[in-house]
Order: C-alpha cells, then sequence, then structure tokens
C-alpha cells in the first residue's frame, strides 16, 4: 500500500467515527474491555474444558472420571452463563472506541452475527438437555444418556467462538473491508461471509482451556478436600490430572501464540518480537513453571491460586493483544482511539463505577458467600444470621439504585 491509499484508509475510519464523542477519557473503555475479555475468555476456556470433560467421562466407565464428568458438568453450566454475561462487557466497551470497526465488521457479517445469538442459544440448549436427561440419576457411574447433546452442544460453542474470532480478525484489515463489500464489481449486501481468520490465534485462544481447566481441577480439589465426607484420594486423582493438564497445556498454548504471532498481518510490523509480542507467550509459559515447582507435594495451602494466577495471565495476554490491535491500527493506519472527542458526563461515568462497586459488591458477595458455603457444606446448608444480612443489605442496595434511577429520570424529563 503506497502512503495515499494508507491516507485513505484513516480517513474512512475517521468518517465512520461517531460525532457524538465518548462521555469519559477512551482510555477507560480500553482499560475496561482489556479486563472484561480476560474474565470472559477465563470463563470460556472453563466452560470448554469441563465440558470435553465431562464428554469424556461421559464416554469413559472409569468411575472416577464418570463422577469428575458429572462435577464439571455443574461447572459447565455455570461457566456458559458467566461467559455470556461478561461477554457483553468487553463488547460494549470496545464498540464505543472502536465503532467504526466493530460496526463494519458486524455488518459485513451480518448473517453470522445474527447467527451467533441463535446458534448460542442451541448449544446452551443441548448443555441443559444433556443435563436433565441425566441429572435424575443419582448414581454417577451408570452410562449418561443423551451423550451426543454434549458433543452438539461443545461443537456448537465453538462455532460461536470462531464467529466472535473472525469478526475480531475482520477489524484488523480496514484496507480490505471495501474490498470484501464490493466484490467483482457487484455490491455484496449478504452478510453471509466471515471474512478474516487465524486459526493459530483462535487454536491458541481455545487452547488455552486445557492449562485453564487444569488450574480449576487443582482449586476442586482444594475446595472440597475440607468437606467431612471428601474422598480423598478421588480428589488427589483429580488434582494430579488438573496438574499435568496446567503443565502441558501451557507448553501447547505457549507453541501456538509462537504460531500466531508468526502468522500476524503485515501491517503489524516487528509486533512479534517487542515487549508486548513476547511477554504474552512467556507469561503462558510461566504458567507450566509455576505448576512445577509451585504446586509440589500436596500443594494443599496454594492451590487455590491455581486459578487468580491464571487469571493475571490471562490479563497480560489480553494486553498483548489488545496492543496488537493498537499497533496495526494507529501504528501502520494512524487511527488513534485515545484522539476521540470527550464530553465529560461525570454523572454517568461515577454511576458506572459506583453500580461496579456498591451494587456489584454487595450482589456478588453474597451469592459468592452463599455458594462458597454450600459448596463445603455437607447435608442441607442454612446460612448464618450474618450471610442473612448481607442479603438483605444486597436487595437494599439494589432498591436504592433502581429508586436513584427513577429519581434522576424523572427529574431530566421534568427539566
Ligand atoms: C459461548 C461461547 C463463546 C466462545 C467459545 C467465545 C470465544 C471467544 C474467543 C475465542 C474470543 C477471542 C477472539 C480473538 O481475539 O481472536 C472471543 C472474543 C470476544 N467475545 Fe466471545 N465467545 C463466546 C461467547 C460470547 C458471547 C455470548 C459474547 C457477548 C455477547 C462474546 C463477546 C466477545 C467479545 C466482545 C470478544 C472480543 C471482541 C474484540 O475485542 O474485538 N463472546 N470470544
Amino acid at each position: 500500500m503506497d502512503a495515499s491509499q494508507i491516507a485513505q484508509v484513516t480517513e474512512m475510519m475517521y468518517a465512520l467515527r461517531n460525532p457524538a464523542g465518548v462521555p469519559t477519557y477512551p482510555i477507560i473503555f480500553v482499560g475496561l474491555g482489556v479486563l472484561t475479555f480476560a474474565l470472559h475468555i477465563l470463563f470460556v476456556q472453563m466452560m470448554l474444558g469441563t465440558s470435553v470433560i465431562t464428554i469424556f467421562g461421559a464416554f469413559n466407565t472409569n468411575p472416577y472420571w464418570r463422577r469428575l464428568a458429572a462435577a464439571m458438568l455443574e461447572v459447565a453450566k455455570i461457566s456458559v452463563s458467566v461467559a455470556i454475561v461478561v461477554g457483553v462487557a468487553p463488547l460494549l466497551f470496545v464498540q464505543v472506541v472502536y465503532d467504526p470497526h466493530w460496526y463494519t465488521s458486524n455488518v459485513l457479517s451480518a448473517n453470522w452475527v445474527i447467527g451467533f445469538i441463535i446458534i448460542l442459544i442451541f448449544a446452551y440448549w443441548a448443555m441443559y438437555f444433556y443435563y436433565f436427561q441425566n441429572s435424575k440419576n443419582k448414581d454417577k457411574t451408570v452410562q449418561p444418556k443423551s451423550r451426543w447433546a454434549m458433543l452438539v452442544s461443545l461443537a456448537l460453542m465453538l462455532v460461536v467462538g470462531f464467529i466472535m474470532h473472525s469478526l475480531t480478525s475482520q477489524i484488523l484489515h480496514p484496507e480490505l473491508w471495501k474490498e470484501w463489500y464490493l466484490q467483482n464489481g457487484t455490491l455484496d449486501y449478504s452478510g453471509s461471509q466471515l471474512h478474516a481468520y487465524n486459526l493459530w490465534r483462535f487454536a491458541f485462544f481455545i487452547s488455552m482451556a486445557i492449562p485453564v481447566t487444569g488450574g480449576l481441577l487443582v482449586t476442586y480439589r482444594r475446595f472440597k478436600s475440607v468437606r467431612e465426607d471428601a474422598d480423598q484420594d478421588y480428589l488427589n486423582w483429580a488434582a494430579s490430572i488438573g496438574k499435568t493438564w496446567m503443565k502441558v497445556g501451557s507448553v501447547i498454548s505457549a507453541a501456538l501464540y509462537v504460531a500466531w504471532m508468526m502468522t500476524i498481518p503485515e501491517t503489524a510490523g516487528d509486533f512479534a518480537t517487542s515487549f508486548w509480542g513476547i511477554i504474552g507467550g512467556v507469561m503462558v509459559l510461566s504458567y507450566a513453571l509455576w505448576a512445577q515447582f509451585r504446586l509440589n507435594g500436596e500443594a494443599r495451602f496454594c492451590s487455590y491460586m491455581a486459578l487468580p494466577v491464571a487469571l493475571v495471565i490471562g490479563l497480560i495476554v489480553a494486553t498483548s493483544r489488545e496492543m496488537l490491535r493498537y499497533g496495526i491500527l494507529d501504528g501502520f493506519f494512524g487511527y488513534n482511539f485515545m484522539d476521540y472527542k470527550v464530553v465529560m458526563d461525570w454523572y454517568s461515568t461515577g454511576l458506572f463505577f459506583l453500580t461496579f462497586a456498591l451494587v456489584g459488591g454487595s450482589v456478588l458477595a453474597y451469592f459468592l458467600t452463599v455458594a462458597w458455603q454450600a459448596g463445603q457444606t455437607v447435608g442441607v446448608y442454612t446460612p448464618s444470621p450474618m450471610v442473612n444480612r448481607m442479603g438483605t443489605i444486597a436487595l437494599w442496595v439494589i432498591g436504592l439504585w433502581t429508586l436513584q434511577f427513577f429519581i434522576i429520570g424523572i427529574y431530566i424529563w421534568a427539566k
């Protein structure tokens, strides 16, 4: 591409920008986008890994595998819903500062964007179908029914992930947007194609399911081992599989990371050998070392750390991924999200963070406490008065939030 062609692409991107501007500093949106993407992909990886264990156990006659499969199906169900909820957040942030890119990419593949929801519904439905087919069976050692449903669920989840991956990849190629839209002289309004992908990049994010789920198994053992009825042999067996997955999986993922870096677009320049290009892969590999040296022996007291460490590594990888996007769009094409017009709205910015901290904090603290204590209780769980009070506080906070919502709304409407 010559300089005038690049200038045209730059101009096109700025022309597509929302002239209304953004309500707070653009870096805040990108920062929150990175943070929430790291959470999204962590739960996506747990969902995929636990689905694989569920399937493996369903086709295996070993009683330990059967038991682990039944336990991991519970985690898979929750992980899908959390992955979806924390998938919406990076979507909101990326569409604010990268609106020219996100919407162009979505319109170019509109059928897939709409199909995404339908495919996801079927994927989730298939998982629940499998669950309901087998939930009444208390004996976890018998062969589960409708195993096909879990296979369908996993396959459809991967299709959903691939659509997201393709939309993200299309963002990185503004120089090709017009070509995709105008194919052989005819305008293609259909939105029926996914135009860009990088299988190494996709495989990297998916493969991280192995070490992350390994970390989850180690945590599972730590969590369940304090129960009076804990079967320590079974839990040790699960954790040892987890440690192997952490070590082997991190090496596989690091290799795929290198393959991704070797196949990034030319417009990224020397990103692969830059600090951010290298650090992502190094961090992934460090998980194997952490598992090897930190989780030795019984590792009873530090195994809760396996998932937080995975999240920190995921955050660094998410930052590298964002730096790659910035490197291409700003470094090569001269589109800088930082120069977005800011129309400061302190109320909405403040409300966002307060909602996050107070509503999110109080409700999550209550839910997590109940889930945590219930998981470690043998028989029926009865929350303590203190936990009940946490629930009441959470309800009050939600009530007050709703009240301020209407008061401010009516005030603005009446003004
Ligand atoms: C349940 C199945 C899902 C899977 C397997 C999945 C997987 C992925 C993967 C692999 C990526 C990284 C793509 C890349 O950078 O190459 C990604 C990114 C993303 N996903 Fe998901 N995802 C799922 C569901 C969702 C849902 C339901 C939403 C939102 C409603 C969502 C929103 C996003 C967003 C916003 C990004 C980042 C886009 C960007 O930064 O450009 N995902 N997802």
